[in-house]
């Protein structure tokens, strides 16, 4: 499909105006979709060197809300190791989706290390966390924030059209069972259909890590467990590093690691010998 340049911005434009309407406050239009391309790469090989994809050390988060701090994380020290799938776990409020946040680049810690391979998320400078969320970084919320004018292959080709090395949308679609879906819009599919198309649009660019905050939050047990499906199958498939928030502990059975969080802090890691199948969980 041949888009013009114009009608890239016009559609950022769109994505921005869904994004800001659903998301977390934290989160800004260009995070899930940006236009243009970068010269530099500020990669971690596909294939190479690093084992370790994060790195946290003393990472904390306070925001400041008038005279009040909220501390939302405190001395998280994390590794999370290339190609595991890590459910993060906690009560509202613990601190979930600061550290996705701040993992996926989507924001800053107040104090502490955050880093993605050799790369200081840190210190790095906006267009640089932006550079790293569209070359690394495939995001999924609970809302799917999808465009509805356009059919779900569109959806997912918005994101090819502007990525170096994407996967046809074709195949991305078929990843998520979705290969008989792509010419139908997002009114004439359902809520799990849509979050697969979501997901299929995090993962076409083959990102290093793929951050999911709530994929299932809301949807019903059945579509819940294919959504599940999706996800589990690109970790194992594609090799994505994987981290899933969520408030639902069945889930916790698919996971390599758990990290349980409360009050900012990582309370507790539990490690799967045997992970489940999302087929074998029950909630
Ligand atoms: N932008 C913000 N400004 C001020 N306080 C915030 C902001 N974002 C989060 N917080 C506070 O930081 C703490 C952690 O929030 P966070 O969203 O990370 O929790 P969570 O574990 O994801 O919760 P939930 O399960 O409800 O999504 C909470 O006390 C929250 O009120
Ligand atoms: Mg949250």
């Amino acid at each position: 499909m041949v888009r013009t340049e114009a009608f890239k911005v016009n559609i950022t434009i769109l994505l921005s105006m869904q994004v800001t309407k659903a998301y977390h406050k934290t989160v800004k239009p260009q995070d899930l979709i940006t236009s243009g391309k970068s010269a530099v790469r500020p990669t971690i090989s596909p294939s190479g060197e690093h084992s370790v994809v994060f790195t946290a050390k003393r990472l904390g988060k306070t925001y400041q809300m008038g005279e009040v701090e909220v501390r939302a994380l405190h001395d998280v020290d994390l590794t999370i190791e290339r190609g595991e799938f890590i459910v993060l776990l906690g009560a509202s409020g613990s601190g979930k989706s600061t550290l996705l946040n701040i993992l996926g680049g989507l924001d800053r810690p107040s104090s502490g290390v955050a880093r993605f391979a050799e790369h200081d998320l840190t210190s790095a400078s906006d267009s640089e966390l932006t550079r790293y969320r569209r070359e690394h970084v495939g995001f999924v919320f609970q809302f799917y924030n999808l465009i509805p004018s356009l059919t779900v292959r569109e959806n997912v080709e918005l994101v090819t059209d502007i990525t170096d090395n994407p996967m046809p949308a074709s195949t991305a679609l078929e990843m998520v069972g979705l290969a008989n879906r792509m010419d139908h819009f997002p009114s004439q599919i359902s809520g799990g259909e849509q979050q697969r198309v979501a997901i299929a649009r995090a993962i076409v660019k083959r990102p290093d890590v793929l951050l999911c905050d709530e994929p299932t939050g809301a949807l019903d047990y059945v579509t819940g467990k294919l959504v599940l499906e999706a996800i589990e199958r690109i970790n194992r498939e594609l090799g994505t590093t994987t981290v899933v928030i969520t408030h639902n502990a069945a889930i916790a059975g698919m996971a390599d690691r758990v990290l349980y969080l409360g009050d900012g802090h990582i309370q507790r890691v539990e490690k799967n010998e045997h992970k489940l199948a999302p087929s074998e969980l029950s909630w």
